[in-house]
């Protein structure tokens, strides 16, 4: 791929705030790195103006130069320390030919949906040309964060993107993926096989337009059985893991797995291939440390739910979700799932500006 000669400089240029990349490496970091789920997103006003400027989320998610700007806004407001690339997990499925839709007020829809033994016979990676808006995302954001802090790009689990693929929408239950689960489980498998090939190819290339970190977002995970999880789920992860370029301009790459309902197994997932763990808000952090020991580094897991509540008792937890992660290295500040569009914008700053200041203070007392 052609660089264009600033893109290349930017490239290669050191970056001001390596923090995220330093405590994913489980190097000692000067206070706790912290970024936020979702950060950019209906809870700022700002994003939803250039959501109505756009016209809708797709034309939103489509837009390179849109997507840069709302990926930059959270780091307007507030001192984090890593920008995540603005898109939908579900552009893959999109990619491949789903017909994705978002029906105002309702989430997504794919008008294709894979049901039957034709539609999963017909299934194969998108032509990553499908996704050129997603790397033109990578690319304008990457610059137009100038080296400020690390830009980290993600797609869903193979499980994850499935869920949504068989079901045709959202759900509770996942009644239509869970029947092929039990009674065409081979169907699943293949499902399964390609959304591993498409999830790798695209985080590659996120990479290779950008992105300094690579995040799954495993949300469904949890609602399998332990068995299920093993073989319908963290196998095709491990599988990503295995695929992924693990270098870019001569740098780590590291990959974070997130999943939700994930408490049972953080053994496994620590052993998935990944560099970090994101915990849920369920799990208790000190519980996780003594499970996973210090071989991945931890990434977690406020409660969204918290950032209802007003700015001071926010601040609280935050403070006590710190201590329970204590001062030791590898400790990545985050939610415990994405942040609500119902979030106190004020109350998000009190948790950056708690996590940055306890978390200096908790260092200088080790
Ligand atoms: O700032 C960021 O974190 C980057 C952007 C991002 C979005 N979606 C933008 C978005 C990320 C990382 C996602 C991931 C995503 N998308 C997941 C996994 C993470 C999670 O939170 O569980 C899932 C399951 C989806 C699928 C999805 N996209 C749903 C179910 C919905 C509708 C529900 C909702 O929140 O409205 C979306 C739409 C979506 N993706 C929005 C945003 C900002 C809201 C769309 C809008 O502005 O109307």
């Amino acid at each position: 791929m052609a660089l264009h000669h600033g893109e290349a400089h930017a490239r290669v240029s050191p970056l001001a705030n390596d923090t995220l990349l330093r405590a994913l490496a489980r190097q000692p970091t000067d206070y706790t790195p912290v970024w936020l789920m979702r950060q950019a997103g209906r809870y700022l006003p700002e994003y939803n103006a250039t959501r109505a400027r756009a016209g809708s989320f797709t034309a939103l998610m489509r837009s390179p130069s849109l997507c840069a700007e709302v990926a930059l806004q959270p780091l307007a407001r507030y001192p984090l320390d890593a920008a995540i690339v603005f898109s939908d997990i579900l552009a893959i499925p999109d990619a491949m030919g789903l017909g994705l839709s978002f029906a105002e007020g309702e989430g997504p829809r794919f008008a294709h949906p894979v049901r039957d033994e034709q539609a999963v016979a017909r299934l194969a990676p998108p032509d990553l040309s499908a996704l050129g808006y997603v790397m033109d995302a990578v690319r304008e954001t990457r610059r137009a964060l100038a080296g400020r802090v690390p830009l980290i790009g993600f797609a869903g689990s193979p499980y994850t993107l499935a869920c949504y693929m068989v079901e045709g929408a959202g759900s509770d239950e996942f009644p239509t993926l869970k029947r092929m689960l039990y009674a065409r489980p081979d169907l699943l498998h293949r499902i399964l096989e390609v959304n591993a090939t498409a999830v790798a190819a695209c985080l590659n290339a996120q990479i290779a337009s950008g992105a300094q970190v690579v995040m799954l977002f495993d949300t469904w995970g949890g609602n399998l059985s332990a068995e299920g999880y093993e073989a319908f789920s963290l196998a095709y992860c491990r599988k990503v893991f295995a695929a992924l370029a693990r270098e870019a301009d001569g740098r780590p790459v590291p990959a974070i797995l997130f999943t939700r309902g994930g408490g049972s197994w953080l053994e496994a997932m620590a052993e998935s291939g990944c560099d970090a763990v994101s915990l849920d808000w369920t799990v208790d952090p000190r519980d996780a440390r003594r499970r996973i020991g210090h071989r991945v580094a931890l990434q977690g897991n406020l409660d969204p739910s918290v950032l209802l509540a007003p700015p001071e008792r926010a601040r609280a937890e935050a403070r006590r979700i710190l201590e329970a992660f204590g001062p030791a290295p590898g400790h990545i500040f985050n939610l415990g799932h994405g942040i609500s569009p119902l979030a106190d914008p004020d109350s998000v700053a009190a948790v950056v500006d708690e996590v940055r200041a306890h978390s200096r203070e908790m260092r200088r007392q080790l």
